[in-house]
């Protein structure tokens, strides 16, 4: 583990707006560092806010109710809670990914899977649509999804609900991001691939 700081999160306050004058308070002033290699686990009894934490250190509250109103999150230097939508987009999916507790939130219905994959590392690497094409092939050995080939031509529906989680960790890794939040990444997986999903991630980190 090195000295220097990947993520600063200081006095992050969110709240969820149920109307213009009232509003509930889901994450009251958290502070916490992550060094960079570091890995850092949140804990606490159900709706005490950890998803939300995430959602929005992620910036991803937009289409929530719900509004960072104190705080600072700062990434590499970088506040993200000031930055641009055109700095996040940059940066999500990039230098910081996630991995959501619902696999069906984050993949596109409507779109085959090696278009997803293959558009988002084109995004953020300067790979051709070949080499990403393969990378995502790569990716998905990688967390135990034995015929690549086929499952990059399906689409989200076609998969089950355990290869849709897989594809989702594989899309969060692909791109080597410097912090990877994990939201119960593998509850929905058996231990077997708990357990290798896991070492996954101790070898990236
Ligand atoms: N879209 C939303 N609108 C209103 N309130 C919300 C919304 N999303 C979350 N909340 C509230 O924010 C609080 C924190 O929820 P969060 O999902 O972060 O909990 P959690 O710690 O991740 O719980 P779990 O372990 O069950 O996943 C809860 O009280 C929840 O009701
Ligand atoms: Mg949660």
């Amino acid at each position: 583990m090195s000295q220097e700081v990947l993520l600063k999160v200081k006095d992050l306050r969110t709240e969820f707006f149920t109307s213009k004058k009232s509003s509930v308070t889901a994450v009251a002033n958290i502070s916490f560092d992550i060094y960079k290699g570091e890995i850092l686990g949140l804990v606490g009894e159900s709706g005490c806010g950890k998803s939300v934490t995430s959602l929005s250190i992620m910036q991803l509250l937009k289409d929530t109710p719900g509004k960072i109103t104190n705080g600072e999150v700062i990434l590499d230097g970088v506040n993200l809670v000031t930055a641009t939508d055109n700095e996040i987009r940059n940066i999500r999916g990039g230098k910081m990914s996630m991995i959501f507790q619902e696999p069906m939130s984050s993949l596109n219905p409507a779109m085959r899977i090696d278009k997803q994959m293959i558009e988002g590392i084109c995004l953020h690497t300067d790979m051709t649509k070949e080499q990403a094409r393969e990378h995502a092939a790569e990716m998905l050995k990688k967390v135990g999804i034995p015929d690549p080939q086929r499952v990059l031509k399906n689409y989200p529906h076609q998969l089950s609900g355990g290869m849709s989680q897989r594809v989702m960790i594989a899309m969060a890794m692909s791109n080597d991001p410097q912090l990877l939040i994990a939201d119960e990444p593998t509850t929905a997986l058996d231990v077997t691939i708990q357990a290798q999903i896991l070492d996954l991630m101790k070898k990236i980190q």
